[in-house]
């Protein structure tokens, strides 16, 4: 009879010890998760989101913008940014107006520059801005905008 690898049935009392052994293990963890949630929301922790990258194929129009679902992207030769399309009122998709030459939110009329920076309206916060990475070929003409959204 070979002893190894086999093993030997519990008594009723160890049985009942590895019992309340692994009940008290699972009430240890759950305390210990009741203490550490509310700690985690009271030092506000957050885990930072991976950025996502958009590209968006150079050059863009004479009208110097190009929207897309969740930002909105505005470039010269030299320099590009990217606003956010959400409304930081009530978070309404906004839309560039070119002859007014402004963003504005359909909802509450808010309006924003270019650059994101509150004119008027319900809005308080002026729009979250993206970096935006501009891609060159060889002649020095822009090819692609790379936009980090976060
Ligand atoms: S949601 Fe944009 S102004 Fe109200």
């Amino acid at each position: 009879m070979s002893v190894t690898g086999s093993r030997r049935p519990l008594s009723k009392k160890e049985s009942r010890r590895s019992l309340l052994r692994k009940m008290f293990n699972w009430s240890a963890a759950a305390v210990a998760l009741s203490l550490v949630y509310p700690l985690l929301r009271y030092t506000r922790f957050r885990v930072k989101p991976k950025p996502r990258y958009v590209t968006v194929n150079g050059p863009l129009p004479l009208s110097g913008y190009h929207a897309e679902r969740d930002f909105i992207l505005f470039a010269d030769n030299e320099t590009a940014i990217a606003v956010s399309r959400t409304c930081t009122h009530l978070g309404c998709r906004i839309n560039f107006l070119e002859d007014k030459d402004y963003i504005e939110c359909p909802c509450h009329q808010s309006r924003f520059t270019r650059q994101g920076k509150r004119i008027t309206g319900p809005a308080e916060k002026d729009l979250p801005a993206y970096a935006v990475e501009i891609q060159k070929d060889q002649q020095g003409s822009t090819t692609k905008y790379v936009v980090e959204l976060i």
